[in-house]
């Protein structure tokens, strides 16, 4: 039997979009398609809501925070997660309510805790001991609070995208008792707590450490009951599902995805009195695939190259700038060349081994062995696939490059700016040069 093809579930720019979008805003361009956006929120919530009807699907914002995106998210339904006060605002920018948002950090600062619950914030996912404390003042304001635990689980993806293990810096270890002395000390100083929250990692092809995530906070949820009568309402099992990076990236669906974890949560929580409203807050399943980047070529260049003979470069006019997570995790993509620099050229003449690399000070190897045409030739445009998560947010000014700016594609092939391009004015604003230098 044949495995039957792979459903593609990623957006991609066709020809003429790339040249339109290139022509009009330039490269290096980040692009979102909005109907793709809005679809795989649709589809995240209604995988979750089948399974949990009151089910809360808040977008984590650490993976796109540009703000028209934020308001998609929160016109779909989604409440919005934050982990910083600039992605709070980014929130409040985009016209969504402080009690539509949830704070997140390991290390809020006192600062960023105020401001938060002085603007309303519906919840904080409170961390550390030290938090509570400081927090305890703030008792009486409205907002609700949740306790993350770690639970312990190791999850099969990169070591620096884990977060539920043991020996993590966030949250409470489960284990040691840490949670249950958090939750007692928070209840001690007044603090509405109503339940717990974990996230195990990102970017989890398979469930199971998500699954087991669940599992653990629901079992210490009940055990919780058990000790100390306390009643949980607000269950946070995080995000974590994966994307199609490349064609052997394959994900669960968002609706199985779903099914296996509450299934598991409800599973553990039978018989004990227990039924919290679910939560999960996704960033790269929802954002991801609905975003690409559109970079221009420089250059083509054969060199001598040990044990293959010889390698081709192809230089984008991006790189580690837009796009760090090649050289932070080793992240593959899938880089296909959109538009030939003259549409009237011949074929493309078969396709060969590239190593694309960006236009930065160093060796940043931005994707290795991509297959791209042949007579691929400085002025063609590439697009980069399931871009739309962690890239534009994780952008930088390396070397002095102004990050990319955003294009959002509406339903009827239309486009806009939602975000612009740095200027070297603004890049430049920060700069003090102190009178002592004169
Ligand atoms: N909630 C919490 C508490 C998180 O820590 C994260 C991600 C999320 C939600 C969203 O997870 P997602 O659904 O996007 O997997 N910079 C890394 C990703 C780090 C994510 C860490 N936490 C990357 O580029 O892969």
């Amino acid at each position: 039997m044949t495995a039957a093809p792979l459903q593609e579930t990623r957006f991609r720019l066709s020809e003429q979009q790339a040249r339109e979008l290139a022509e009009t805003y330039g490269t290096p361009l980040y692009v979102v398609d909005e109907a793709h956006f809005r679809q795989r929120i649709r589809t995240y919530c209604d995988g979750f809501r089948a399974v949990a009807p009151t089910g809360e699907l808040s977008f984590a914002t650490k993976a796109n925070s540009t703000v028209a995106l934020i308001k998609i998210a929160y016109q779909e339904g989604c409440s919005i997660d934050v982990a910083s006060e600039g992605e709070f605002r980014a929130a409040l920018m985009a016209g969504v309510p402080a009690s539509a948002c949830h704070l997140h950090g390991n290390n809020k600062q006192i600062g960023e805790l105020e401001t938060a619950i002085e603007a309303g914030i519906g919840m904080i996912v409170l961390d550390n001991f030290e938090e509570i404390e400081c927090i305890a003042k703030f008792a009486g304001h409205g907002t609700k609070f949740v306790i993350r635990l770690a639970p312990g689980v190791d999850p099969v993806t990169h070591a620096k995208i884990s977060t539920g293990q043991a020996d993590t810096k966030f949250g409470f270890n489960i284990m040691d008792g840490s949670g249950e002395r958090a939750l007692l000390r928070a209840i001690e100083l007044g603090l509405p707590v109503i339940g717990f929250h974990c996230h195990v990692g990102s970017q989890l092809l398979d469930p199971e450490a998500q699954i087991s995530g669940g599992e653990l906070i629901a079992k210490f949820a009940a055990e919780m009951k058990v000790r100390h009568g306390f009643e949980t309402t607000y269950l946070n099992v995080g995000g974590g599902l994966g994307v199609r990076y490349t064609d052997g990236d394959v994900p669960m669906s968002h609706a199985d995805y779903c099914r296996e974890i509450v299934v598991a949560i409800d599973k553990a929580l039978a018989d004990t009195g227990l039924n919290p409203k679910l939560a999960q807050e996704p960033g790269r399943s929802l954002i991801g695939e609905s975003g690409v980047t559109l970079y221009r070529v420089g250059s083509v260049k054969i060199v001598p190259a040990k044990e293959i003979g010889t390698r081709t470069y192809v230089a984008v006019d991006g790189g580690l700038s837009d796009n760090p997570r090649p050289a932070l995790y080793g992240s593959k993509y899938t880089v296909e060349r959109v538009a030939r620099k003259r549409p009237d050229g011949t074929g493309s003449g078969g396709d060969r081994t590239y190593t694309v690399s960006g236009k930065h000070c160093e060796t940043d190897k931005l994707f290795g062995d991509v297959q791209l045409p042949a007579d691929l030739a400085a002025g063609d445009l590439l697009q980069v696939l399931c871009t739309g998560a962690y890239n534009s947010s994780m952008a930088s000014n390396y070397n002095r490059y102004p990050r990319p700016a955003t294009a959002l594609i509406f339903r009827d092939g239309s486009h806009t700016l939602i975000q612009r391009r740095d200027t070297y004015e603004e890049m430049l604003a920060r700069e003090i040069l102190p009178k002592e230098l004169a």
